[in-house]
């Protein structure tokens, strides 16, 4: 027997324990799914995203989505002004995001916790409107801009394929892909040795 799709709860998409959750590297299957709406804003899901954000922090994140811990739910957090020394607190947390009137070209080299060691440029659109809601389900609406300095702008892109299954390396063009091969295939191999099985590889 399957159990049920998600109802769009932490409750539901989650262990009772949250302290529990740990972060999900690459080539694990939950990184493939398409993460399901949050249909219930309640305190579970404030702590979902405080333990999100203890993640994220450990290890040096800017931006953590709630698959790359193992909860399928449209949920991202971010604290984009972390690289910048002294710079004001700039956590948020983005709830059933969803990027409206994409427009121009920007490239940029990023990471990922799922993929540590790894970077590469990757192609994004300069500019477009956010719309999400928070914590409470209230809906707010963002224009950002990557070229006028808005990197948070990068980071909301990363981390909203993360929502649909997408990943950063997916957006690399053949060359890109074979330079960073052999430390793909090292995260394919603990994986495996881990859990015995072989996850969910790129097949490209
Ligand atoms: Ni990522």
């Amino acid at each position: 027997m399957h159990k049920p799709p998600s109802t769009g709860s932490v409750s539901s998409a989650s262990p009772a324990d949250l302290a529990a959750l740990r972060l999900v590297h690459y080539p694990h299957p939950v990184l493939r799914r398409r993460a399901a709406e949050v249909t219930v804003f309640d305190d579970r899901l404030a702590a979902l995203c405080a333990r999100m954000f203890e993640l994220m922090d450990e290890e040096r994140g800017i931006g953590l989505a709630a698959p790359q811990v193992g909860v399928s739910l449209r949920i991202f957090v971010t604290d984009h002004a972390k690289r910048e020394q002294g710079a004001p607190p700039s956590r948020r947390i983005w709830i059933n995001p969803v990027i409206e009137n994409p427009q121009g070209e920007t490239v940029y080299e990023e990471g990922c916790l799922s993929f540590p060691g790894i970077y590469a440029k990757v192609r994004r659109f300069d500019r477009f409107t956010i719309r999400w809601q928070d914590l409470d389900g209230e809906e707010h609406r963002e224009s950002l801009d990557v070229s006028a300095g808005q990197f948070l702008g990068i980071v909301v892109q990363h981390e909203l394929d993360h929502l649909d299954g997408i990943l950063f390396v997916d957006h690399l063009n053949p060359l890109q892909l074979r330079l960073v091969r052999r430390k793909l295939r090292e995260l394919e191999d603990a994986y495996r040795r881990a859990t015995g099985t072989a996850g969910c590889p790129i097949r490209r």
